[in-house]
């Protein structure tokens, strides 16, 4: 295997319920190889947000191949899947899904609680991807006491806290104004090159595609690459 983060032969997803079968996806083939940062566009309802599920283990597809991290997905336990996710893929939506609760530290620290890092640990960690992302002085926060931006910084630093091999993400400055989301993007793009984290990126913003390595288009259910 040459470095393959993702690899998908053939993969299909269908939605069906009593009355009708969605066939979303008709036949995916791609590959994201280590490091690697992967645009992924197409029109809405062409199915991206469908394939990050899948690549991120949340759903599984109908049929096909899919390989994620070195592991076949069709095999996995879903104990397995679960490990896999937390461990080493890291997950970044258009909403941050911070839980409001906790402080901007505790929130990015939570990941490596749950892989059972001692408190102190997890919070020296955690402050220090905050501060990597411009939040060393919002620690103490709630995530409903600071901007949106941020919201979506300490989003990312919790995605990226148990560095993970492969990060997804899903129209992240989808919810922020132009200058809020340019700073996202850079820092999306500065995190993975830092850690050599494979990123793909469902967006509808050229200028993020642009960014990319590469762009891969879902078109009629097939990916076609620019
Ligand atoms: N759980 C589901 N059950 C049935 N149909 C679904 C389900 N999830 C998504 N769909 C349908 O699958 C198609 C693809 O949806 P998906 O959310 O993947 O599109 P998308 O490319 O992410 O669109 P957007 O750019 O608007 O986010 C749509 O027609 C959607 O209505
Ligand atoms: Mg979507």
């Amino acid at each position: 295997m040459v470095d393959a983060v993702v690899r998908a032969r053939g993969l299909t997803k269908t939605y069906s319920d009593e009355v009708q079968k969605l066939e979303v996806l008709k036949g995916i083939d791609l590959e994201i190889r280590k490091g690697e940062t992967v645009a992924l566009m197409g029109p809405s309802g062409a199915g991206k947000s469908t394939l990050l599920h899948i690549l991120g283990l949340m759903d599984s597809g109908t049929s096909g191949e899919l390989e994620v991290l070195g592991r076949d997905a069709r095999r996995l336990e879903e104990a397995e899947k679960d490990a896999v996710r937390n461990r080493e893929v890291g997950f970044l939506f258009q909403f941050h899904y911070l839980l409001p609760g906790l402080s901007l530290l505790e929130n990015t620290a939570l990941p490596l609680r749950i892989m059972g890092m001692s408190a102190s640990d997890a919070s020296k960690e955690a402050a220090g991807i905050l501060e990597s992302v411009g939040l060393g002085s919002r620690l103490r926060h709630l995530p409903s006491r600071v901007s949106g931006g941020e919201q979506q910084r300490a989003a990312l630093a919790r995605a990226m806290t148990a560095h993970p091999r492969l990060l997804i993400c899903d129209e992240p400055t989808g919810n922020l104004d132009l200058e809020r989301g340019e700073e996202v993007r850079a820092l999306i793009w500065k995190m993975a090159r830092q850690e050599g984290t494979a990123v793909i990126v469902a967006t509808h913003n050229p200028d993020l595609a642009r960014s990319a390595d590469r762009t891969l288009r879902i078109l009629d259910g097939r990916i076609a690459e620019k």
